[in-house]
C-alpha cells in the first residue's frame, strides 16, 4: 500500500467522502477514510497503486484529483525532512522527466517572489528534464494550508504536503460547468442544480450500461447527468408539459443532443408513478429523483377528490365515444401526501432493484423537527447516506439506500406518518411558524 492525497473542493464535506466510499465500493476498492477532517480539502488514503487510485478518481465530482504523497510537514524544514526520508527512492526515477511544480493552497496563498525560493528549496530532488508548464509528463504540488483568515502568511502554515500528481477527476475537467444551468438549453423552476445532481449519480452508482430510472423526471436533470456517466436513463412525469418540453428544439431531449449522450437516452412518458405502467419485468438498475414536495409543483397522482362526483364523469360521451377512453382526455388528479409517495417510492424500488442496486431521493425537512427516525425506511433497503444541503429554516436532504437480499434484517417505518409531521408544503408556506 501507498499513500495517496484527495484534493477536495471546501464544500459540502459530508458529501465528499460519501462520494469517494460510493465510487470505492463501485469498483471495489477497500478504502481507509481514518484521515478525514471537515476542515481540509488535503485527504491521505492509502491505495495499492496507481490505477488503482485513477480509478477511484476518474469520475468524481467532490474531487479534484489525486496525488501519490512524497511528504507531509508543519513546517517546510519537517516537509523536507519528510520528503528526504519517505521518498529519496523516488527521485532517480523521475530525473529526466519533463516536469513543472504547482501550488494548492488552501486559506492563503504565497507571492509568486515565494512559491520560486519555495520551488528551489526543493533542490536536492536533482530533477534535470526540462521544465515544461504546458504538457509536462510529471506535476509536483505542494499544498499549503493556512489557519481560517489568515490570509496566507506563511510563518502560520498549519499543514504542508509534496506529492506527485496522478490522475484529475471529472470535476476538474470542467464537468460541473458543462451542466451549468444556466447554459442548458430546456430547463424550469424545478430543475436541479448540476454539481448535486452530478454527485447524486455517484452516490447512486450509476453505471455505464445500467439503466437509471427517474420518476418524477421534470426537466430532466437527473437523466441528463446520469447519462453523463453512461447511465441508461428513462424518465416519467404526471406532467405532460414537462415531458414535452417548451418546443420541438426546446425540451429533455434536446438537452441529450446538447451534451452528446442522445444515443443513451431511452425516453420519458406522461405517467403518474403510483399507477406506474413500466413493464414489472424490465431490469431497473438504479433509481434517482427528487420527488414534489409541492413548493414549486403539485404533488398529485390520479384520482379525484369527490369519488361520487367523478363515478358520474365516467358516463360522459363527447362527440360518440366515451370521454374518458379518448386520447385528448386528462384524467382528473387529487392531492397525495409526501410520506405516502416516499413509502410507494420505497416498495417500488424494493421490487424493482436487483440486489446492491440503489436507490437515492432527495427529501425536504424543516429544520425545526429534523430527526433521523423521519427518513422512510423499507425492510430490505439499508441506508446508506442521509446528506444535508441547508438552507434557512429548511434543507434537503439526500437520502441513499441499497437493495439487500433476504437475509437482510431491516425495518419497515414511516416516521412523518408515524410523527404525524404536517407536510412539507404546509410549513413552508406557513414559514416553518408551527
Ligand atoms: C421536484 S420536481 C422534479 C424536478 C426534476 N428533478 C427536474 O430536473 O426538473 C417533481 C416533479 O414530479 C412531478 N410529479 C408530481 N406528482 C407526480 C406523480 N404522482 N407522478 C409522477 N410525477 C409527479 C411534478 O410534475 C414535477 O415535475
Amino acid at each position: 500500500m501507498k499513500d495517496y492525497v484527495v484534493y477536495q473542493p471546501s464544500t459540502f464535506p459530508e458529501f465528499r467522502v460519501a462520494e469517494l466510499e460510493s465510487l470505492a465500493s463501485l469498483y471495489n476498492i477497500p478504502l481507509d477514510l481514518s484521515h478525514h477532517d471537515n476542515q481540509s480539502p488535503f485527504l491521505v488514503i492509502p491505495l495499492e497503486n496507481d490505477d488503482q487510485a485513477r480509478q477511484l478518481i476518474s469520475r468524481a465530482v467532490m474531487s479534484y484529483g489525486i496525488y501519490e504523497l512524497w511528504g507531509i510537514g508543519k513546517t517546510y524544514e519537517e516537509l523536507h525532512a519528510d520528503v528526504k526520508a519517505r521518498s529519496a527512492d523516488k527521485f532517480a526515477k523521475y530525473k529526466e522527466s519533463s516536469f513543472k511544480f504547482d501550488f494548492k493552497s488552501y486559506h492563503g496563498k504565497q507571492s509568486n517572489r515565494s512559491k520560486i525560493k519555495i520551488i528551489e528549496s526543493f533542490g536536492y530532488l536533482e530533477f534535470d528534464g526540462k521544465i515544461d508548464l504546458q504538457n509536462p509528463e510529471e506535476t509536483f504540488i505542494v499544498m499549503e494550508e493556512y489557519p481560517y483568515n489568515d490570509k496566507g502568511k506563511s510563518e502560520t502554515i498549519t499543514n504542508l504536503l509534496f506529492a506527485r500528481e496522478i490522475a484529475l477527476s471529472q470535476r476538474a475537467s470542467g464537468v460541473v460547468e458543462k451542466y451549468d444551468l444556466k447554459k442548458r438549453k430546456y430547463i424550469g423552476t424545478t430543475s436541479f442544480e448540476a454539481e448535486l445532481s452530478l454527485v447524486s449519480c455517484n452516490l447512486a452508482q450509476v453505471a455505464p450500461g445500467k439503466i437509471v430510472y427517474d420518476p418524477f423526471a421534470g426537466t430532466g436533470s437527473f437523466l441528463v447527468t446520469a447519462a453523463n456517466f453512461g447511465g441508461i436513463p428513462i424518465g416519467s412525469d404526471i406532467d405532460i408539459r414537462m415531458v414535452t418540453g417548451k418546443s420541438k428544439d426546446c425540451n429533455i431531449q434536446s438537452n441529450f443532443e446538447q451534451y452528446g449522450t442522445a444515443g443513451n437516452f431511452v425516453d420519458v412518458l406522461t405517467m403518474d408513478f403510483t399507477h406506474n405502467a413500466l413493464r414489472s419485468d424490465l431490469q431497473i438498475d438504479t433509481i434517482l429523483c427528487d420527488p414534489p414536495y409541492g413548493v414549486r409543483e403539485g404533488l398529485r397522482v390520479l384520482g379525484a377528490k369527490n369519488e361520487d362526483k367523478a363515478a358520474g364523469r365516467e358516463k360522459h360521451v363527447y362527440n360518440g365515444e366515451t370521454a374518458y377512453l379518448r386520447r385528448e382526455f386528462i384524467p382528473p388528479k387529487k392531492p397525495y401526501q409526501l410520506s405516502s409517495l416516499l413509502e410507494d417510492l420505497l416498495q417500488f424500488a424494493s421490487e424493482r432493484l436487483p440486489i446492491g442496486g440503489r436507490l437515492a431521493f432527495w427529501m425536504p425537512t424543516a429544520n425545526d423537527n429534523f430527526e433521523e427516525t423521519i427518513i422512510p425506511q423499507h425492510k430490505s433497503l439499508e441506508l446508506l447516506h442521509c446528506l444535508e444541503q441547508s438552507f434557512n429554516q429548511w434543507s434537503r436532504r439526500l437520502v441513499v439506500y441499497v437493495k439487500r437480499d433476504e437475509s437482510y434484517q431491516g425495518v419497515t417505518s414511516n416516521g412523518l406518518k408515524e410523527k404525524n409531521i404536517k407536510d412539507f408544503r404546509e410549513r413552508y408556506f406557513k414559514k416553518f411558524a408551527d
